[in-house]
């Protein structure tokens, strides 16, 4: 079977022959403040002519099936609301992992839900995690006065270091805070030493695992941490549809945990009214689509292998990715603000500065003649970042 991109027409979208011009980087928390320019160039997906590798979406979705089950939901279900479908959804889940409905959260993609996680915890305590891991939704509750994230220094090679995390647990960390696979740094954590952690963990406090990026890894149920729910251990997990389902902009998340840990939770948010039809339409014809994660796991393969020669071919090095995203090492001197600005100018959306991280830079394996773009453009983008600094 074949996912060429014309069968995507069949939700009946347009797109805008024009990309000219610089483009922006839209988050939802920033909506208001978004250039025009961007939005025309990036509104029901980046316009021809935008190479979109900020963001870690899978561009070869949704699967057909999905295109297909979500017309047939909208057209049927659109002036409904989608209670009956979520718990379609739910019973999907349950029944995949072993666990029941109260054991299950679901959301408008995995953020709300991660952000409820996040404002509960930080009634009993700090959020403890490393120096770098996606903490977009850890940092939500400093906004209205809660306490900043308690941060452990990556190890020398940009790993998580469990020992100096373990260590750091007091009794005013409310919860710790683990993405593994890692965002931005694509690295994974051993199994074993990870789950061992868990379980000492979450003896003394609530321990979160967002999964995201689960579903990319070679063996994703030896490295997912959901069997310690259900072994009765303090551990919650996060999963989304945005990744490997290529369902970013139909936003479907959800989180695993104890009946008492998901009541909990929700009482910091209503994840269930935050769900659509059509985004339940195409998690549920997702959830089992083997053909199309197979097809949507070798594609980043072939993408991650371009960037990784395009790193090598400049002299540069990165870290290994377990994800569909790469972290790049542009140098001593190198800036990732200027790299992405310098790129954007070539209309390639990549990642700028991670905290302190000044030469590390995240580019996203999406389609494969975008990520031949950023390659061929990587010695004239390193060289206006080079005139820039
Ligand atoms: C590690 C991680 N967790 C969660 C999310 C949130 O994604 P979503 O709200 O689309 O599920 C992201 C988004 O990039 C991510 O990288």
């Amino acid at each position: 079977m074949t996912y060429n991109r014309s069968r995507r027409l069949f939700l009946g979208r347009t797109l805008a022959a024009s990309a000219v011009g610089a483009t922006g980087i839209l988050t939802s928390s920033g909506l208001a403040m978004a250039n025009q320019a961007a939005v025309e160039k990036l509104y029901y997906g980046p316009k021809p002519g935008i190479a979109k590798l900020n963001a870690n979406e899978n561009p070869f979705g949704p699967s057909p099936d999905a295109i297909k089950a979500m017309a047939e939901a909208v057209s049927s279900g659109g002036a409904y609301y989608a209670y009956p479908a979520a718990v379609k959804l739910l019973d999907m889940l349950g029944e995949y992992y072993g666990l029941e409905r109260e054991n299950i959260a679901l959301s408008a993609g995995s953020s709300p839900i991660l952000s409820f996680a996040a404002m509960a915890a930080t009634t009993k305590g700090t959020i403890l995690g490393p120096d770098l891991f996606w903490d977009t939704t850890s940092k939500l509750p400093i906004k209205s006065g809660g306490p900043e994230i308690k941060r452990v220094p990556n190890t020398a090679d940009l790993g998580i270091d469990l020992d100096a995390l373990y260590d750091a647990i007091d009794d005013k960390v409310g919860m710790v805070q683990i993405c593994n696979p890692n965002n931005p740094t694509g690295r994974i954590v051993d199994p074993v030493k990870l789950k061992e952690f868990c379980i000492k963990a979450s003896k003394k406090t609530l321990v979160l695992v967002d999964e995201a990026y689960n579903e990319l890894v070679d063996d994703p149920v030896k490295n997912s941490m959901v069997p310690l729910i259900k072994e009765g251990h303090n551990v919650i997990v996060a999963r989304t549809f945005s990744k490997i389902y290529g369902l970013a902009g139909l936003r479907v998340g959800y989180m695993l945990g104890s009946a008492e840990n998901i009541e909990w939770i929700n009482r910091y948010g209503l994840g269930g009214y935050t769900i659509n039809q059509a985004g339940l339409a195409a998690a549920i014809a997702s959830f089992n689509d083997k053909a199309f994660m197979n097809f949507s796991r070798d594609k980043i393969a072939e993408a991650k292998g371009i960037i990784y020669d395009a790193v090598k071919a400049n002299g540069l090095t990165a870290l290994p990715s377990s994800t569909n995203f790469v972290f790049v090492n542009l140098g001593k001197t190198g800036d990732a603000n200027a790299f992405r600005k310098a790129m954007e100018k070539e209309n390639i959306l990549i990642r700028g500065q991670y905290r302190t991280y000044k030469p590390w830079s995240r580019v996203s394996a999406g389609k494969i003649e975008d990520v031949k773009r950023y390659a061929a453009a990587m010695p004239k983008a390193l060289e206006a970042m080079e005139k820039m600094a």
